[in-house]
Order: C-alpha cells, then structure tokens, then sequence
C-alpha cells in the first residue's frame, strides 16, 4: 500500500507549518474556552480576510460547524433547502436534523450544484402550515462533487433568500480550493455575495482539526455561544486551534495549500482523459475528481492505492487530491490503471 493515496484530503498529514504553529503555542499556560491570544490572534486574521468584521467562533469539526452555525438561524419547524449529495444530507449521520429539528429539503443536484430555480420552486411552501417552512439554503462550495458555484450564482441565490427571508449558509470544508478556482479572494467568495453563516474549513487544508462558523450578520450570532457550549463544541484548549489557523492564514498558506491540491486534480484529470478506459464524469474545478473505470480495474489499482467508490452500480470513483499529492503519485495511479488493462 502506497503511503499517499487518495481517499481524502483529510487522508493527507499535518502540514509542518501547521505542526511547528502547534509547537509553539505549546508552552506555559493559557487562559481556556477561548479568552487566548492564540484565538484573538486567528479570529482578527480570518476577519480581516473575510471583511465587514464577522463573527468567528472555532470548533472541533466541519459537521459541527454546519449543524451548530445552521441551528443559529432554525427552528423545529423550518426546512433547509440543499443538495441530495450535500454533506449534510449524506454523511452527518441526520445531526442537522437531530440538533437543530429542521428537515433537509434535499434536491437533486446538477453536478453538484443547486441552481436557483430549484430554490425558487421550494418557495410555494412559504406560509403553509403543513410544510416545513423553508429557512435556509445551504450551499458547498467547493461541492461535494468537485465543482465550484460560480460568483454570479451564489449572488443570485442570495438575493432570492434576500427576498424571501431566507438565510444563506455556505458549507465551506474546501472553500479554499474554491477561492483558488475562482480566482477570488475569501471576502469575494463569501460575505460580498450574500453569504449569512458559513463553515470555514482548515482540516483538509492542512489542519490536524478544526473550523470556524462565522457570522455575516451579527443578529445570527447572538446565541451561538450557548449553542456551541450545548452542542459540545466548546474546545477548552481553544488555543491550540486557533494556533493553527494562524499558521493557515499568515504568509498565505491556505491559497498555497489549497493551488497545490487544485492543481494536482487537475493533472490527474488530464492524465484520466489520456486513458480510453477512463471517462471523467464531472468538470474538475476544485481538488476532486470523479471517474467512471472498470470494475476490474478498481479492484486491482485499490489494492495498490487507496480511494473511494462512489457509485457502485456505475462504478464511479472519488479521487481526491490534497496538499501533499505528488506528481509521481499521479504517474503511479496512471501506470497502475494502465497495468490493469494489460
Ligand atoms: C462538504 C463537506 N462538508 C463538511 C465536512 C466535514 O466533515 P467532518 O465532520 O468530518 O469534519 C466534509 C468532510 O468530509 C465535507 O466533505
């Protein structure tokens, strides 16, 4: 077994900027829950990326982030509008629902994507009291699939929640590697398209742990202290997340990281497109991709280098590419699938 492979950009290691930030915060004592210089320090770089001086608040994990920040904005009764292939409809293990008594309102994607007539045709429910009254839209970017909203379409969106008291909330576990695709700075990639809440990701950008759910609209953030209190996401030793995020944010490492994954995707699409077995399914404009390949080749190339089946019945495989991937990974996955064949 190949010690890189690609399962997931949470497969990958620590990056050593991230260790030696770790190292350094661990010395002497600190002030718990928070009232650290680490967390000062990260909260006032990741507000100064962001702009329009947000809330930020640190947790443990992206599906905390998601269901605490959502459960800000929700009560039993309302519905978020998402993806059926959304994080938080496919792998949160129902916490949104559970945590925040909410029902997902999950719609079928186009690659990935939700587009904003689907958000508008959810609308007819507004005012209805035998449905579940749509609260929020929710979505990933960059999607679970690999692809990334492009600027105008998450503006669009917003001014539809604008105009119909919804909240905008943006999964963004890789929202680094959209930044990067779109050429966009953080600020242009969320606050200044309408985004309410959105769940900052540093683990699969490099981080051992940790998000943040930040707050566009300070009214939204008035009860997350309790909320994450109750939700268990409280880290005592905050500092030691926040410590990482500094590492992330100062001296740009988080677009390094993240161009460095993007781009190593887009190698591997490029070297899939060259193999007649292999069709690339889905554009690749993040750090994942998707492929369908022989479901002999999949057997054979696995038990080499690790990755996801994503689709049994088509045999479509997740490829994910992180900080770490390699141009020699890729030339050995290549050779693998064209062994296989032989
Ligand atoms: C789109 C998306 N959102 C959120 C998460 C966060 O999940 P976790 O709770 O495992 O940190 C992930 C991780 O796979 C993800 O892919």
């Amino acid at each position: 077994m190949s010690e890189r492979f690609f399962a997931s950009d949470n497969s990958a290691p620590v990056h050593p900027e991230v260790m030696s930030a770790l190292a350094r915060a661990n010395a002497g004592h600190a002030i718990s829950y928070g009232e650290d210089r680490w967390t000062t320090e990260a909260t006032a770089l990741l507000q100064r990326l962001l702009g329009g001086e947000p809330e930020v608040h640190f947790v443990y994990n992206g599906t905390g982030a998601n269901v605490l920040g959502m459960q800000s904005g929700l009560c039993g009764y309302h519905g978020i509008i998402c993806t059926d292939v959304s994080h938080i409809n496919t792998d949160e293990c129902g916490a949104p629902e559970r945590f925040t008594g909410a029902k997902l309102l999950a719609l079928p994607s186009v690659d990935g994507r939700l587009e904003p007539d689907q958000v508008l045709g959810q609308l007819h429910a507004i005012g209805v009291e035998h449905h579940s009254q749509p609260r929020i839209v929710s979505l990933t970017q960059s999607t679970e699939l690999g692809t990334v909203y492009q600027p105008e379409v998450v503006a669009e969106i917003s001014r539809i929640c604008r105009r119909n008291d919804l909240l905008l909330h943006m999964d963004g576990a890789r929202i680094a590697n959209a930044a990067v695709s779109l050429g966009c700075d953080l600020a242009g990639t969320t606050r200044e398209l309408g985004v309410d809440i959105l769940s900052f990701g540093g683990t699969k950008n490099g981080l051992m742990f940790g998000e943040a759910v930040v707050f566009f609209r300070p009214e939204l953030a008035a009860g997350f202290r309790y909320i994450r209190k109750q939700g268990m996401h409280l880290a005592s030793k905050m500092r030691f997340i926040a410590a990482q995020f500094t590492a992330l944010f100062g001296d740009d490492l988080w677009w390094r990281l993240a161009s460095k994954a993007n781009a190593m995707a887009q190698r591997l699409g490029e070297e899939l497109s060259r193999i007649p077995c292999a069709e690339v399914v889905y554009p690749v404009e993040a750090n994942a991709v998707f492929a369908r390949l022989p479901r002999e080749v999949v057997d054979a190339v696995r038990r080499e280098v690790f990755f996801y089946v994503w689709d049994e019945p088509s045999s479509v495989v997740r490829l994910m590419c992180s900080f770490d991937t390699e141009d020699e990974d890729i030339e050995r996955l290549a050779a693998l699938i064209r062994r296989s064949l032989e």
